[in-house]
């Protein structure tokens, strides 16, 4: 028997007149864990799909476990022994995790009917397997964003996958799930499963994977041990350039202060929230998925009620009672961009002047030279991989859109920006231009606040730190000051005492 799982040999896969996967190649082995990497754009996904029997490619082979493969839905990838978790989740939430676990393959009792009582039993036995002490009965709807991914890699468990993949995982997640996760696709590789993990996160590939696969422009560049290849070399593979540096932090001399929170409360979320964000910075916001900080700035943008509190504005006291009075003053790049950010069934360009269609009025009229220019403009600065801008944004792939919903935002008529999680899921050579754009920003003596899980993107961005912790403000620190270090920020934002 072949140690080799699964082999993609020669996969073209076209869509449309763009070649997403040319001649692609990739062996998976048996009890190994291979990292997929490559900038936004590069294929990943679309490789992901044609292993897991969503695409059929125009050409090439599979083979699967010696033998050459053909199969045409993820049904009947799935009965082969292949599944994956997809970059957007497949969860019915308003279904019950046995039911999404089974689904489409629902078991049935002598007499016919679903049989419920076998089905519980083992759902809860496979979400158990990986830790997950859950009512099996409970909709899918009501778990957290970790626990909905357990489901989906459950079904991998249930189904005894001999291939499993995972299309960035962890992008979603918190330090402590990610780990959970991780110690479950280590169970999993233990048990001589392949498994193919994607990810923009150098550190995890670094850390968890035996051999990794670099793809650019649809292309098979190299597989290598991990322990064979270093960081820089890993970049340069990917972008097809080195890369000197990634975060290219300027100097500027903060202004006024733009915004003042005082006494910021909401039961439950966060408590006692005061601090100052100046014009011509970049204030970082630190802390742990799950600190209070996505809630606290919901709040501030009235997103979410809060129970009490000030903002003040230009030294005035602002009565801001909805997000569509908020964005008078604040730009907010949301953290879930998917649901909050992006019109999948639109074209690039009208994405991008949506939510400023006022910018682009002459008279009456749609300024569409202007809306034209704009979208161009920005599908060159982030370094949107798309052959025009009329393409369909459902249409891009997953960082690709992230892209045209941070272009949107930094086109407001805005002094005060704030940016949540704003490289997640988006490849190294584009954060670096998210970052130049944060530059041009407070170049420009807007005010910018960054909240971020990123501590190297912290530390390497942000003229001022505040570290938050359950709800709370743990500390404040000056980046220019030569006493601040990364472990204050990692201990005030985990817990234990900081150093005075
Ligand atoms: N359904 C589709 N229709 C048209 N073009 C598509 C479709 N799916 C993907 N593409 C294009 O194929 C290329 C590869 O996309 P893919 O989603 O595989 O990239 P990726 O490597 O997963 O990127 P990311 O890191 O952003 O998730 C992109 O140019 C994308 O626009
Ligand atoms: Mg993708």
């Amino acid at each position: 028997m072949s140690e080799i799982a699964v082999e993609l040999r020669n996969i073209t896969k076209i869509f449309s007149g763009v070649t997403a996967l040319d001649g692609m190649s990739i062996a998976l082995k048996k009890g190994e864990i291979h990292g997929l990497i490559g900038e936004n754009g590069a294929g990943k996904s679309t490789l992901i799909k044609v292993l897991s029997g969503v695409h059929i490619p125009e050409k090439g082979e599979i083979i699967f476990d010696d033998q050459p493969a053909k199969y045409t839905s993820p049904l009947e990838a799935k009965r082969m022994g292949i599944t994956c978790v997809y970059q957007e989740l497949n969860i019915a939430k308003d279904l019950s995790i046995t039911d999404n676990l089974f689904m489409g393959e629902y078991v049935k009792s002598k007499s016919g009917l679903l049989d419920y009582t076998y089905m519980n039993k083992r759902a809860r036995e496979v979400m158990e397997e990986m830790g997950q002490d859950l009512e099996p009965t409970k909709q899918c709807g009501l778990l957290g964003m970790g626990q909905q991914q357990m489901v989906e890699i459950g079904k991998s468990i249930l189904s005894n996958s001999k291939v499993i993949i995972l299309d960035e995982p962890t992008s979603s997640l918190g330090e402590k799930e990610s780990q959970l996760l991780f110690e479950i696709v280590k169970k999993l590789k233990a048990q001589g499963k392949a498994i193919l993990f994607v990810s923009h996160k150098l550190e995890e590939i670094f850390e968890h994977c035996d051999v990794v696969t670099v793809m650019r422009d649809a292309k098979h560049i190299i597989t290598t041990p991990t322990s064979a290849i270093n960081k820089d070399q890993l970049i340069s593979y990917m972008v097809g350039r080195t890369l000197s540096n990634l975060f290219p932090k300027i100097k500027t001399t903060p202004g006024d202060v733009a915004m003042e929170i005082k006494d910021f409360s909401s039961v439950g979320a966060y408590r006692n929230i005061n601090f100052k964000a100046r014009y011509g910075e970049i204030l970082g916001f630190a802390g742990l998925v799950g600190a209070g900080r996505t809630e606290l700035f919901r709040g501030i943008f009235a997103a979410d009620k809060k129970d009490s509190g000030q903002i003040i504005i230009d030294g005035k006291v602002q009565n801001i009672k909805s997000p569509a009075k908020a964005i008078a003053n604040i730009a907010f790049l949301t953290e879930d961009r998917k649901a909050q950010g992006l019109v999948l069934s639109e074209t690039i360009a009208r994405n991008i002047s949506l939510v400023n269609l006022s910018t682009f009025t002459r008279g009456l009229f749609l300024d569409d030279k202007k809306i034209i220019s704009q979208a161009e403009d920005c599908v060159k600065k982030l370094r949107i991989k798309t052959n025009s801008i009329y393409k369909l944004a459902g249409d891009l792939s997953g960082g690709n859109q992230q892209k045209v919903v941070i272009a949107k935002w930094i086109n407001m008529k805005a002094n005060i920006f704030i940016f949540d999680e704003p490289t997640r899921g988006i490849d190294v050579g584009a954060k670096i231009e998210v970052y130049n754009v944060m530059n041009d920003l407070i170049k420009a003596g807007k005010c910018v606040i960054m909240i971020s899980s990123e501590l190297p993107e912290i530390l390497g961005m942000s003229d001022r730190v505040i570290v938050m912790r359950g709800g709370k403000i743990m500390a404040e620190i000056d980046c220019s000051s030569d006493q601040f270090n990364q472990e204050d920020i990692m201990k005030a934002a985990w817990g234990g005492v900081l150093k005075s």
